[in-house]
C-alpha cells in the first residue's frame, strides 16, 4: 500500500504568527503538523509516499527532505494549481496506480493513528474506507448520511447537512477511485472533490466503508483549535528529560524538556515540551504548555499556551494562557516612560489586555 499526502493547496498565510506560508508546517508540541502525518503513515506501515506540494513546495521540501529520517520514502508531485483533492488524487496516477493506497490531507491530525484502519481496508477489501467524526459545524465539511451503518449519501459542505458526520481527511482507495474521478465534475469552488468522487462510487454500487474516530483535528486557522491539537498531542508526551535541569527547579508529570534546554529555578508542571536550547527562568511553565526552541522565559508564568521558536518574554506582572506567540516575538515588561503599552502586531492578532 502506498501513502499519498496533500500538502498544496493555496499559498495564503494561515495566520499572522506564522512566518511560514506553508499552513502544513504550524507546529503543534513543536512539531509540523505535516510531520504526523509523515508518522501516522509510517506506523501503519506505510513507506513510500508521495506528497503533493503547490506553491509552498520549496518550503516543504526543506521541512521534509527525502524521507530519510522517518525510513520512508517521499516522492515530491507537484500539482499546478489546488484545483481540488480529486484533481490532486489524479495528478498522483502514475505515482499510486494500480495499487491501493491511503490518502491522508496534510492539515488533519488523527490520535490514535491509523493501524487498524489499514489492517481492515486489507482484510475487508472495500472499494474506498472512509472516516468520519462527529462535528458541532457539519456544513464546513464533507458530510455523509448513514442508513443501518451503510454511507448512502456525501455531500460537500452542504448549506442543510442531513447529518453531523463529517468526513476526517484520512481516506483509503483502491483503484477504482480513477474512474470515480474521471466521471465528477467541478463543484461550485471549481474543484474537483474528492466527496463527489466517492458519491460517484457509492451510487455506482462500490463498496465505501464507513468508520467512526475520536481524537480528529483538523487546521482551521482559530486560536483555539491550534489549542486544542496541542493539548490532544501532549497529552501522549512521556515524561523525558534530556536538557539540564538547575538550581531549585521542579519538574512535575509528563515533560519533555530537549537537550540543550535549560530550566534554571523554575517550575515546569505537565503536560509540557521545551523545546532545544529554550532556557526558563525563576518562571512557571503550566500544563498543555509548548515551548518551542531557543525560547526564553524569564521571571514569568506561561500556562496552555504554544511559544514558538526563537522568542523572549521577560518579567511578565500576570500569567500568559491561552496564547499563541509567533517565532521572534519579544514581549516584556518595561520601565519606559510614559507607561504605556507599547505594541507592534501584525495583521488579524487578536490581544486582551488587563
Ligand atoms: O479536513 C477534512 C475536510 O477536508 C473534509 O471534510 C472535506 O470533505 C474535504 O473536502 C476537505 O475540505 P477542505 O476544504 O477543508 O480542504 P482544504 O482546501 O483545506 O485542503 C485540505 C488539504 O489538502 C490542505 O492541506 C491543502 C491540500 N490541498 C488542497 C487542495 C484543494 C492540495 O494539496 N491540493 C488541492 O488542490
Amino acid at each position: 500500500m502506498k501513502g499519498l499526502i496533500l500538502a498544496g493547496g493555496k499559498g495564503t498565510r494561515l495566520r499572522p504568527i506564522t512566518h511560514t506560508s506553508a499552513k502544513q508546517l504550524v507546529p503543534v508540541a513543536n512539531k509540523p503538523i505535516l510531520f504526523y502525518a509523515i508518522e501516522t503513515l509510517k506506523e501503519a506501515g506505510i513507506d513510500e509516499i508521495g506528497m503533493i506540494i503547490g506553491d509552498t513546495g520549496p518550503e516543504v521540501k526543506a521541512a521534509v527532505g527525502d524521507g530519510s529520517r522517518w525510513g520512508v520514502r517521499i516522492t515530491y508531485i507537484p500539482q499546478e494549481a489546488p484545483l481540488g483533492l480529486a484533481h490532486a488524487v489524479q495528478t498522483a496516477r502514475d505515482f499510486l496506480y494500480p495499487d491501493p493506497f491511503v490518502m491522508f490531507l496534510g492539515d488533519n491530525l488523527i490520535k490514535g493513528g491509523i493501524v487498524s484502519f489499514v489492517e481492515r481496508f486489507r482484510t475487508s477489501r472495500p472499494n474506498a474506507l472512509i472516516l468520519l467524526t462527529h462535528v458541532p459545524n457539519p456544513q464546513e465539511f464533507g458530510v455523509a448520511e448513514l442508513v443501518e451503518g451503510r454511507v448512502v449519501n456525501l455531500v460537500e459542505k452542504p448549506k442543510e447537512p442531513k447529518s453531523d458526520l463529517a468526513l476526517v481527511g484520512v481516506y483509503l482507495f483502491d483503484h477504482h477511485i480513477f474512474e470515480a474521478i474521471s466521471h465528477i465534475t467541478p463543484s461550485w469552488r471549481n474543484e474537483l472533490e474528492i466527496t463527489d468522487a466517492i458519491q460517484w462510487l457509492v451510487k455506482s454500487g462500490f463498496t465505501v466503508e464507513p468508520h467512526l474516530v475520536e481524537g480528529w483535528w483538523k487546521d482551521t486557522g482559530k486560536l483555539a483549535d491550534l489549542l486544542e491539537a496541542n493539548r490532544l498531542i501532549l497529552e501522549d508526551v512521556c515524561h523525558e528529560v534530556r536538557g539540564a535541569v538547575r538550581g531549585c527547579s521542579r519538574v512535575e508529570g509528563r515533560v519533555v524538556v530537549e537537550e540543550g534546554a535549560e530550566v534554571v529555578d523554575s517550575l515546569v508542571r505537565g503536560p509540557a515540551v521545551i523545546g532545544a536550547g529554550a532556557r526558563i527562568v525563576n518562571s512557571f511553565i503550566g500544563p498543555f504548555t509548548s515551548v518551542a526552541d531557543g525560547v526564553t522565559i524569564e521571571n514569568s508564568e506561561v500556562e496552555h499556551s504554544i511559544i514558538l521558536a526563537g522568542s523572549t518574554i521577560r518579567n511578565l506582572g500576570g500569567r500568559l494562557v491561552d496564547s499563541l506567540v509567533g517565532k521572534n516575538v519579544e514581549i516584556q515588561r518595561t520601565e519606559a516612560k510614559p507607561r504605556a503599552y507599547r505594541l507592534m502586531v501584525g495583521d488579524n492578532s487578536q490581544v486582551g489586555v488587563i
